[in-house]
């Protein structure tokens, strides 16, 4: 056994003991064989050390990551992995993906220049109308919410920056008030809430926005700061005060655990609470570096966990309800390597669906708590 930092862990490695969060929660038990999915799960919950096996007492060199088979390939039979390439290579074969990519491109790019011009150019005016009506264009490229879901999760294995992040934000954030039955005024509000609500993040190093494991404490002081930078870039902006709080709050929680200023639930603007919960989804499901992207039943899963007390009730739950029902009728792959259909989804238990396997036998996910989506396909 011996210590391992997250950044050395790999899939295949086994856990010699136990994972508890700072909370004291235990989120791996001992023994379990490392996926890249439950990596990142170690990542969102700010582990930075655990042990691990080292058979025969020598010390296990781990492989690179890019050596090893997909994640989770290993339990698909192989007929199955034969004729299911994977299903971010399928969505990226679609000939609208392509169109799809140059606007997002394009509009990442205007989120740079805006944004360098309300830092380093205050005296500039900009023009928000032009990115805002980017912005809606480009969700409107998104024939049904699978397409708009898709497209998202995939997008930033190309483009990993604060501004794929922001715009990301801006897309789900616009989604969750499109399902909120929001006014126009609204949306575009929201919207611009998520093009501009981590701009403060633009002064902080790559290396320490993209490091995998904990933060030091000089580095988490520093991450901290950006909520109340991103405001001070936006307070003199001619723009609604929404889109400015969001910058600010957008870390804030329901039980007072956020940052900056430890607010509670009553206290924290309503579409920042809407921005807190579109930036924490698309952390999770975007694939980064050193891990793989959670599936959404696996980031509904960790918002359940996580504890839903952290978020405004009145959106959390109908997000993550709404996110599950976008995958009824798809293809997903268990834990245990079989296919199936998702057949219909339990409003008590949103991982946990109905769902007919290969064989056509139809099973009750409820009833079977070992069994896992770990996979669109
Ligand atoms: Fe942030």
């Amino acid at each position: 056994m011996k210590k391992c930092s997250i950044g050395e862990l790999r899939p295949g490695i086994k856990i010699a003991e136990a994972v508890f969060t700072s909370k004291g929660q235990m989120i791996m038990e001992a023994g379990t064989i490392l996926t890249s999915e439950l990596i990142s799960r170690l990542t969102f919950y700010g582990i930075s050390m655990v042990s691990i096996e080292t058979p025969g007492g020598a010390a296990e060199v781990p492989q690179p990551e890019r050596e090893k088979q997909p994640e989770a390939a290993s339990n698909v039979p192989s007929r199955s992995r034969a004729v299911n390439p994977s299903y971010a290579q399928k969505v990226k074969s679609q000939p609208e993906f392509m169109a799809y990519q140059i606007e997002y491109q394009k509009e990442v790019n205007s989120i740079r220049i805006i944004f360098d011009t309300i830092i380093n150019h205050p005296e500039v005016s900009i023009n928000i109308r032009q990115i805002l009506d980017d912005c809606s264009k480009l969700a409107s490229l998104n024939n049904t919410t699978v397409d708009f879901f898709d497209r998202l999760h995939n997008m930033r294995l190309d483009e990993d920056s604060v501004y794929s992040h922001c715009l990301n934000v801006a897309l789900i954030a616009r989604q969750m008030g499109k399902w909120l039955r929001f006014t126009h005024e609204e949306l575009d509000v929201l919207t611009l809430c998520g093009l501009f609500h981590d701009i403060g993040k633009i002064q902080i190093p790559e290396e320490i926005l993209n490091k995998p494991g904990k933060y030091t404490e000089e580095e988490f002081a520093l991450i901290r700061q950006h909520p109340l930078a991103g405001y001070n870039f936006l307070k003199n902006l001619p723009a609604d005060e929404r889109i400015k709080k969001a910058a600010l709050l957008h870390h804030e929680r329901s039980d007072g655990s956020g940052y900056p200023q430890k607010l509670k639930a009553g206290q924290i603007d309503d579409f920042a609470e809407i921005i807190a919960i579109a930036d924490v989804y698309d952390a999770m499901t975007a694939a980064r570096s050193y891990r793989s992207p959670l599936c959404p039943f696996q980031a509904i899963d960790m918002f359940e966990r996580d504890g839903l007390q952290l978020y405004s009730p009145k959106y959390i739950l109908t997000f993550l309800n709404r996110i599950a029902n976008t995958y009824q009728n798809n293809r997903v792959l268990l834990n245990n390597g079989q296919s199936a259909n998702v057949v219909m989804i339990n409003s008590k238990s949103l991982t946990r669906p109905m769902i007919q396997l290969d064989n056509g036998s139809v099973v009750d996910m409820l009833n079977l708590p070992e069994w896992e989506i770990i996979k669109i396909i």
